[in-house]
């Protein structure tokens, strides 16, 4: 995925003064959500005191608490809002959600890492990005949602836009209905109220394309785009944009034309390098940012 994935350091810290705040934090997060009652916290304490264990590993040694349930707390602990698997509205797709600590959402978190220090170096104040690849099936959509929602889980207030009018599939991965979206709001039969709360993330709204339009080319280079990207500022931090295979249609760069700022994404063993190269040529050519290069192993 991200060129330096070694760019992501989680924050766990090994002195003593640490653990003593992450034993008690992690035990006050299992008591504010009923997983442990007074009496469990004691068998836990003295369980600690003979053994020295951590908190969560001596709750899960005495059979108080699931697997789960420690997941869970230390996700909570570290900010990182997400789901149990299981759940079955939300895509399993959403890796960042469903398993914060795994390596591809490490590294999704990276590459939210990287895009945050290169728009601060380059004093950028409106975040919009847009996802673009050469081909289909290199994984854009895949990249778009998890990035939304690791950007949502740092506490930016995150929107994702489905600009795929072809294919769109954000709101079957975050399972919001599609009738209303972008080509609606494009055509000017919707405005603002089309955007909808990702319930379950806080601080992540998504915009579907809804009904496939005619000519989503056509709509997608309209000012409407961009007139609708400034009403965005006053309610988001961070937009980000799926979009079209950028080889088969200009749709990819007219939205990268207004969000102002992309990333180019190469599957690999999939993506042919001169495909990639002259997408970030010509795009760079119409004065777009190209943030970075994202290799997606998959
Ligand atoms: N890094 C990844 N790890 C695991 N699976 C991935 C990854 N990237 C993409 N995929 C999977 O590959 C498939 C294609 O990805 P996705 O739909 O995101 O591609 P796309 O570029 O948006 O395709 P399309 O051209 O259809 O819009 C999906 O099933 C997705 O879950
Ligand atoms: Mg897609």
């Amino acid at each position: 995925m991200p060129a330096n994935p070694q760019e992501n350091v989680l924050p766990i810290e090994g002195s003593g003064r640490v653990l003593a705040r992450y034993d008690r934090r992690i035990g006050s997060i299992l008591a504010e959500e009923g997983k442990l009652g007074v009496e469990g916290i004691e068998q836990v304490m003295q369980l600690q005191q003979t053994n020295g264990l951590r908190f969560g590993e001596a709750a899960l040694r005495l059979g108080l608490i699931t697997e789960d349930d420690l997941r869970c707390a230390v996700a909570r602990q570290y900010d990182l809002p997400h789901l149990l698997p299981g759940n079955e509205s939300i895509s399993g797709e959403l890796v960042v959600a469903y398993e914060p600590f795994h390596p591809r959402a490490e590294e999704l978190r990276a590459l939210r890492t990287q895009l945050l220090m290169r728009w601060s170096r380059a004093g950028v104040r409106h975040r919009a990005l847009a996802i673009a690849s050469p081909g289909s099936g290199e994984g854009r959509s895949y990249v778009t949602a998890n990035l939304a929602v690791v950007f949502s889980q740092l506490g930016e207030r995150t929107l994702l836009v489905d600009a795929d009018l072809r294919t769109p599939r954000q709101h079957r991965i975050f399972n919001i209905p599609d009738r209303v979206g972008l080509s609606a709001v494009l055509s000017g039969r919707a405005d603002r109220g089309a955007v909808a709360p990702v319930r379950e993330f806080g601080r992540l709204s998504l915009l579907p394309a809804g009904a496939p339009p005619p000519n989503p080319q056509e709509l997608l280079s309209r000012p409407a785009l961009g007139v609708f990207l400034q009403e965005m500022w006053a309610d988001f931090d961070v937009i980000l944009f799926d979009t079209p295979p950028a080889k088969l249609y200009a749709d990819a760069q007219n939205v990268a034309f207004r969000a102002g700022n992309v990333i180019m994404l190469a599957r690999k063993d999939h993506t042919r390098l001169a495909d990639a190269t002259s997408a970030i040529r010509e795009l760079s050519d119409m004065g777009v940012r190209v943030v970075g290069t994202v290799f997606n192993a998959f």
